[in-house]
């Protein structure tokens, strides 16, 4: 059935007068002489409130007051008094979507500006690397960024390394967690994988037209909710903190870095390579890299200034790697050194 506006603006207007009142109560006379509604519809709003995980305590003679709100993003929360230039200057949030990277896409190629920013609480057809999907249950968070900035296609790897750095340094300086960036894009804690990202662009020969930068952060979903094999490769922000995220605030706060590192990289490159390479946990160790037909072994020297990763293979010959799935080969690095 779809939602009557009318409806919806009331219940809307009822929460964010028993959010106001902190911890009173609002007598339903009161709420329903302000919204010149009935005390029984003010009822039923509050019924849908509940239904939508609000708790709310009625008491016969005071009204109503607000016990716990879902952990639920609202788009008013995270605007309010979010300072970023460009990176969330539009920002649409959805309960459901099938990837935000696709909806984007379209956003992108319809004129959406840059800086536009894609939310949804649950994906249906999340998309990650190489194909694969990313399962998108609850609790974390799924987000796309469009990005025009005008750069040539050979340099759009460098967005990703971009927001790898930008999430990086986020969790490391909120969460006091010790994140890294496995390349090209993973964010690994204690080796498990906590967050992914995947670039896509339409682009001319010589200049990119616009990026979806899309990023998916294991927050505070149910470890049961990932297929078996994927648990114990995957960790979450909570895990690892111990305790549950506030969803808004960690936003806020990765978006105003990640405005601040887009700002960087469009003065150049070499600050974004040099963070990278600080945070990186690849270089420096015996890497397997699988790429599309084949895999090999080579040690991960470092990056390049378009963010290909540089092998030295054991033949003695360099390898520079545009796109594949890592593994990092500590134990036999290690027993190489004994
Ligand atoms: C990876 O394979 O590691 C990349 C995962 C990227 C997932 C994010 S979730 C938000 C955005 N929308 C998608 O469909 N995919 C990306």
């Amino acid at each position: 059935m779809p939602l009557d506006p009318w409806f919806t603006m009331y219940k809307d207007k009822i929460l964010k007068h028993l959010i106001s009142s902190k911890n009173g109560f609002t007598s339903g006379a009161e709420l329903a002489r302000g919204l010149h509604i009935t005390r029984a519809a003010v009822w039923k709003h509050i019924k849908t409130l509940e239904r939508e995980g609000y708790a709310v305590e009625a008491a016969p003679s005071k009204g109503y007051r607000l016990l716990a709100v879902p952990d639920i993003l609202l788009l008013d929360d995270i605007k309010q008094g979010l300072k970023t230039g460009t990176i969330g200057r539009e920002i649409h949030l959805f309960p459901e979507l099938v990837s935000t990277n696709a909806l984007a896409m379209e956003m992108a190629s319809t004129g959406a500006a840059d800086g536009t920013v894609v939310i949804a609480e649950t994906q249906t057809g999340g998309k990650g690397r190489l194909g694969r999907t990313w399962i998108s249950p609850k609790g974390n968070l799924y987000i796309s960024v469009i990005l025009r900035p005008g750069i040539p296609p050979h340099k759009a790897p460098l967005i990703t390394l971009m927001a790898a750095v930008a999430l990086t340094s986020t969790i490391r300086q909120r969460l006091e967690v010790q994140a890294g960036i496995k390349w090209p894009n993973d964010i690994l804690i204690s080796g498990k994988k906590a967050a992914g990202l995947l670039t896509e662009m339409r682009a001319e020969p010589d200049r990119v037209k616009h990026v979806v930068l899309g990023i998916g952060i294991n927050v505070n979903m149910d470890m049961a909710e990932l297929p078996v094999p994927l648990r114990k490769l995957s960790t979450t922000l909570s895990a690892e903190t111990g305790k549950k995220i506030d969803r808004t605030v960690f936003l806020q706060q990765f978006l105003v870095e990640l405005d601040s590192w887009y700002q960087l990289f469009l003065k150049g490159g070499a600050a974004v390579i040099e963070a990278w390479e600080m945070f990186n946990i690849t270089v420096g160790n015996r890497v397997a890299v699988s790429g599309p037909g084949e895999t090999f072994e080579g040690m991960a020297r470092g990056i390049d200034t378009d963010g290909r990763l540089i092998l030295k293979l054991d033949d003695g010959t360099s390898r520079q790697v545009a796109a594949g799935d890592v593994t990092i080969l500590k134990n036999r690095d290690m027993k190489n050194a004994e």
